[in-house]
C-alpha cells in the first residue's frame, strides 16, 4: 500500500509540476523581457562615442502567433533607456497575409529610435512566403522608413564616426554581402548587422574584424538548463545566443529575440540588448 501511495503522490506531483511548467512557458516567460547589458569594445571608436549606448532589437515577429501588444509595450519600455543608437536586426513580422503590414504599422508607431541614429536590416520572414516575395519586403521597408529606421541592404551608413554596415538576409532574394564587406575600412569604427549568424561561416568577410550583430535563432525558444537548445534554424549549431569570438578578431553577438515564432519559451527569455560602447585602445 505504501508503495502504491508513494507512486500516486509522485505522479500527482509530476503532473502538477508539468502543468505549472507548461503554464510558465506559455504565459510567463515569453513576456518576461530581459534588458541585457553588454560591453562593446570597438576599434577606432571616436572619443565622443565612448560610453554611448547601442540598443539591439531583433525578431519582433508581429502577427497572429501571440498578442503583439506585448511588442508595443516592450518598445515603449525600451524608449525609457534613451539609447544613443538603435539597430533592428530583422524578422519584423511572422507573415501570413497583408494583415501583418497593417499590424506592423500599428506597432512601429511606437518604434524605439536612437538619438544619434536608428538602422535596420531585413530577415527571412520579411520576405513573405518561401522568403521569396519582394513586394512583402518592399511594404515592410516602407513601414520602417516611415518610422525613421534607416534600412540597410548590403549597404553602409555613417553616424558620428561610426559605420553601420547592413547585410540583406541569407535565405531571401537579395543576399549579396561581398562587395560591401570588402569595402570596409578596418582603420575606422564599424559594426555589421546580419540577421542569420550562419553568414559568419561563409567566405565573404574579407579582412573585416569587429562586431557582427545577429538574431534569427531565438535560442530555439526552449532550452534545458546546461544543454543546447532543441531546435535552432542554423547550420552551425554552436550559434545559439550571446557572444562568440570568431577568427580574424570578429565578434558575433546573437540576440535571443523580442518576439516569438510560437508562444512558448523556457530558459530562453526574450531579450533587448543594450551595448555600451568602449574604445579598444
Ligand atoms: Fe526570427
Amino acid at each position: 500500500m505504501e508503495r502504491r501511495k508513494f507512486i500516486k503522490t509522485s505522479l500527482t506531483a509530476g503532473v502538477g509540476l508539468g502543468l505549472l511548467g507548461g503554464l510558465y512557458s506559455w504565459k510567463v516567460e515569453p513576456f518576461w523581457l530581459d534588458f541585457n547589458r553588454v560591453k562593446m569594445p570597438i576599434k577606432n571608436l571616436p572619443k565622443q562615442l565612448i560610453g554611448k549606448t547601442l540598443m539591439q532589437i531583433s525578431d519582433l515577429h508581429v502577427g497572429n502567433r501571440f498578442d503583439y501588444n506585448y511588442i508595443i509595450k516592450s518598445l515603449i519600455e525600451a524608449q525609457k533607456y534613451n539609447p544613443d543608437f538603435v539597430v533592428y536586426t530583422g524578422d519584423y513580422v511572422s507573415y501570413e497575409s497583408n494583415e501583418q503590414i497593417g499590424q506592423l504599422k500599428k506597432v512601429m508607431q511606437h518604434a524605439t529610435n536612437g538619438s544619434m541614429g536608428t538602422f535596420g536590416i531585413l530577415g527571412n520572414h520579411d520576405y513573405g512566403k518561401n522568403w521569396a516575395e519582394q513586394e512583402v519586403a518592399d511594404s515592410i521597408s516602407e513601414v520602417l522608413k516611415n518610422n525613421k529606421i534607416h534600412l540597410l541592404s548590403n549597404s553602409k551608413s555613417s553616424k558620428n564616426g561610426l559605420n553601420f554596415i547592413g547585410l540583406d538576409d541569407l535565405w531571401a532574394l537579395n543576399f549579396n554581402p561581398k562587395k560591401i564587406l570588402s569595402s570596409i575600412n578596418n582603420k575606422q569604427a564599424n559594426i555589421v548587422l546580419c540577421h542569420n549568424p550562419d553568414v559568419c561561416d561563409l567566405d565573404v568577410w574579407g579582412d573585416y574584424s569587429g562586431w557582427i550583430l545577429a538574431g534569427h535563432t531565438h535560442v530555439g525558444q526552449v532550452k534545458a538548463p546546461f544543454l543546447d537548445p532543441f531546435i535552432i534554424p542554423v547550420k552551425n549549431k554552436r550559434y545559439t545566443s550571446g557572444e562568440f569570438h570568431l577568427s580574424n578578431e570578429r565578434t558575433l553577438y546573437i540576440n535571443r529575440a523580442l518576439g516569438h515564432l510560437w508562444q512558448v519559451r523556457f530558459n530562453a527569455r526574450p531579450e533587448i540588448t543594450i551595448f555600451k560602447l568602449e574604445n579598444i585602445g
